[in-house]
Order: structure tokens, then C-alpha cells, then sequence
């Protein structure tokens, strides 16, 4: 349909200025995607039609209250994990007393609805309870606690949930190894016998390693080093010593099957795609599959027509830098909503970071990734097994 059409059915169809502010804003940015008819396919079928799932984190309680959450939900992504619900905070909140109902809750939704559930996470500095961290234990006694928890809870799930955040965030803002009970109490044999007992206690599950700013590396190319906000040399440190840390373990024999990139992207934070994609083959080369596990895009207030369309480009530069690593399995967003997203609640200055806003209406976010998801094919990924797999190769010169 020509753009003059669009914007007369825009306008006939009462959708308002902004929508038309919008349009007539798509036509000068390049991924932007407005919609011809709500019947359009969603997230969901377009990503599975390349071979990628598109997940969210979600909550127990929106689940249950909040009919439309379950509904876009249900109609838009291919997986989900519970944000909060399987950590260790919330699952054993008192000394070998389990609480189970809130993740049995997502489960049960997400089987319900034919939906895989990623297991979110068993091993993390944060989220110990109170009970667990604020005595002296010795390295004995650390180990028992956290080995019971680790087999307790795959026992339990460890054939539905098929994979796992075994361990999240274990290296340091500045590389080295992050500061954790679990660190302090058992040293740093800690890594490796988390994904021993993981492996044990669910053999068939996948077993993951979850980090956050490792998107920038020496592997990258583009324009490092050009954006004043970011501490590239930082970055690098943090990215290397993750990448040198999983290299180690793989040569033991420590059975970590993937990496997950949490790509909570920001101002100070903000890899290029070029250097994302770069990052992601030099995982991948380690033998590992790749998760793009809570991705959202923070931005700055105040937030303006331009920064919502800007933030589309960079979700769409992050997804195009998935499909384009054939062992990427898909990109998890951390949050269904701006209503439901954490960085609020913890960065002050920034909000709106996620694809749909508060009253669950579909941002530019969302149709810059589903343009993306549409055409990648015929843009650059023609060669690519997610598009002759599905079908949508196109022959150079065939009109769709
Ligand atoms: O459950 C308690 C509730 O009983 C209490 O009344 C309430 C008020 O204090 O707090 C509730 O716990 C909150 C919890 O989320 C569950 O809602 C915590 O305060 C709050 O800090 C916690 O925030 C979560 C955060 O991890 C904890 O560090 C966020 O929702 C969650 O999005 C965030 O997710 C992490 C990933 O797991 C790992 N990667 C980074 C990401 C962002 O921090």
C-alpha cells in the first residue's frame, strides 16, 4: 500500500495525529513499522517463522489480575519467564520451607498455552534471603544450602522448564568477580559446581550463564569508542573477563550450554549493532547458544515522539544482530509493559523502556521490531537457514 494511502486510512480511520506524526516520521526513519490491519500477525508468528522465539519476563500477580496482560501476552510472544518468581528469595523464603505457587502459576499459563518457559534464576548475588545471608556459614554449609536448592527446584521443574539461568551476573561491573554470599562463603568453586549440580539434577535441561553488559567487546567493530557516556574501557574489562571465565570452564568439562546477553540498554550502555553481532560470534565460536535474555531500552525524560521512534531503531538493531548469529535463540524482553518495567523503580531518571506502554498500546518499538522481523529476510538474511528454513527466501528479482 503507497504511503499516501496509509496515511489516508490512518486519518479515515480517526487514528489521530500521532499516529500520522508517526507515519509521516516512518517514512524518514528506516525500520518504523505501521500497521496496514490489527489482523497483522504479532511478534510471535513473525519470529517463529525465522526460527527465533520472543520471549518477556512476566509477573504471577498481572497474570492472574490482568485479563489484556494475558491476552497480549498470549498473542504476541512465543515464550516467557517468570521476572522474579523462580528466584531464591521467592522460592524459599524461610529455611526449607519452599513456595512454589507463583511460579506453578506462570507454568501453568504457559503450558496452558503451549508457551516454553525459561527458568529464571537459581543462582544470583541478589534475591538471598534474609535468613540465608545474614548468618556467618562456612563453606560446608553454603554449599549444602545452595546445592539442596539447586536440585529442590530442578526436581521439581526440571522437565518443563527445559532451560535455565543457572548462574546470573557472577562477574563484576568492572571485571573480576562480582561480590556474593556465595562467593564469600565457598570461594570460587562456586562457578563451576553450580552447573555440575544443575546438570545432575536435570540432565536434559539447557544450562545457561546470564550477564548483563557484555553487548561491547574487543571483538567489535563500528564505532567504539565514539559515545562520550560510555566507559568503553570498562565494558571491555567486564566482556572480557566473562568471555575468558566461560572459555576456562567449557575447556574443564563445566557443562554450561549457553550465555545469556541481558541487553538492558541505556544511555550508558548502548552497543552498536555491529558490535553486538561481533560480540555474539565470538561467544557463539566458544560453542555456546546465545540468549538475548531482558532487553529493553531506557529512556531519558523527558520522553518525546523522536526518542520513542529512536528507541525502535535500537530494539530493531538488537534483534537484527540475533537473527543475524545463527545460534542466537531468540530475545526476551524484560517487561510487557512501561507499567510493569523495573527501571523505574531503580534508575530515576529514565522510563518508558519497554514495547507497549502503560494502558498495553503498541509503541514504535513494537512495529520497528515486527517490521524487522518481516522483512529481514529480504533485506539482508536471503542466504540465511532462519529464511530459507521458513520458507521466505526471496529470489533476487521475485516480487513478493
Ligand atoms: O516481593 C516483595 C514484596 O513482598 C514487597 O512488599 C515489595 C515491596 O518492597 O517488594 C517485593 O520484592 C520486590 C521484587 O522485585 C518482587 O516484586 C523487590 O523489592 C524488588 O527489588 C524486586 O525487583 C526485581 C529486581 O530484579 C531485583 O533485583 C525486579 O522486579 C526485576 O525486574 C529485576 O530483574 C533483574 C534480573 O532478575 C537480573 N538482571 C537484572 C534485572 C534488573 O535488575
Amino acid at each position: 500500500m503507497t504511503i499516501a494511502k496509509t496515511i489516508a486510512r490512518l486519518l479515515s480511520r480517526g487514528m489521530g495525529i500521532l499516529l500520522l506524526v508517526t507515519a509521516l516520521q516512518a517514512c524518514a526513519v528506516k525500520s518504523t513499522y505501521i500497521p496496514r490491519d490489527e489482523s497483522e500477525t504479532g511478534l510471535r508468528d513473525a519470529a517463529e517463522a525465522l526460527g527465533l522465539h520472543i520471549g518477556v519476563a512476566v509477573d504471577a500477580q498481572e497474570l492472574e489480575n490482568n485479563p489484556k496482560y494475558a491476552q497480549v501476552i498470549q498473542r504476541e510472544f512465543s515464550s516467557v519467564v517468570p521476572e522474579n518468581a523462580l528466584k531464591l528469595d521467592a522460592l524459599q523464603p524461610r529455611p526449607g520451607e519452599y513456595s512454589f505457587t507463583q511460579a506453578d502459576a506462570i507454568l501453568a499459563f504457559a503450558r496452558d498455552r503451549g508457551l516454553p518457559m525459561h527458568g529464571h534464576t537459581l543462582v544470583w548475588h541478589r534475591q538471598i534471603p534474609a535468613w540465608i545471608r545474614n548468618e556467618k556459614r562456612s563453606a560446608d554449609e553454603a554449599e549444602a544450602l545452595l546445592k539442596t536448592h539447586i536440585e529442590t527446584v530442578l526436581t521439581r521443574y526440571g522437565t518443563e522448564i527445559a532451560s535455565w539461568d543457572v548462574l546470573n551476573e557472577a562477574v563484576g561491573p568492572a571485571g573480576g568477580l562480582h561480590a556474593s554470599f556465595w562467593l564469600a562463603s565457598i570461594g570460587t568453586s562456586y562457578i563451576p559446581k553450580v552447573f555440575t549440580w544443575a546438570r545432575k539434577a536435570a540432565p536434559e535441561a539447557e544450562l545457561y550463564y546470564n550477564e548483563n553488559d557484555i553487548g561491547i567487546s574487543p571483538s567489535g567493530g563500528g564505532s567504539r569508542f565514539t559515545n562520550p557516556l560510555i566507559n568503553y574501557k570498562r565494558l571491555m574489562r567486564k566482556s572480557q573477563t566473562t568471555y575468558r571465565m566461560l572459555e576456562k570452564l567449557l575447556a574443564r568439562g563445566v557443562p554450561v550450554d549457553g550465555v545469556g546477553l541481558q541487553m538492558h540498554i541505556r544511555p550508558r550502555y548502548r552497543p552498536t549493532r555491529n558490535e553486538l553481532q561481533q560480540t555474539l560470534r565470538r561467544f557463539a565460536l566458544l560453542g555456546l547458544k546465545i540468549r538475548i535474555s531482558e532487553l529493553d531500552v531506557a529512556l531519558e525524560a523527558p520522553v518525546t515522539e523522536e526518542k520513542l521512534i529512536a528507541q525502535g531503531e535500537i530494539y530493531s538493531d538488537v534483534l537484527a544482530a540475533c537473527l543475524a548469529e545463527p545460534q542466537c535463540t531468540g530475545v526476551t524482553i524484560w517487561g510487557l509493559s512501561d507499567a510493569h518495567s523495573w527501571i523505574p523503580q531503580v534508575f530515576k531518571n529514565l522510563d518508558q523502556a519497554t514495547l507497549f506502554d502503560e494502558n498495553l498500546k503498541k509503541k514504535p518499538a513494537y512495529y520497528s521490531l515486527l517490521n524487522t522481523l518481516k522483512t529481514w529476510c529480504e533485506k539482508e538474511g536471503a542466504d540465511s537457514p532462519r529464511c530459507v528454513k521458513s520458507g521466505t527466501v526471496v529470489q533476487r528479482g521475485e516480487s513478493r
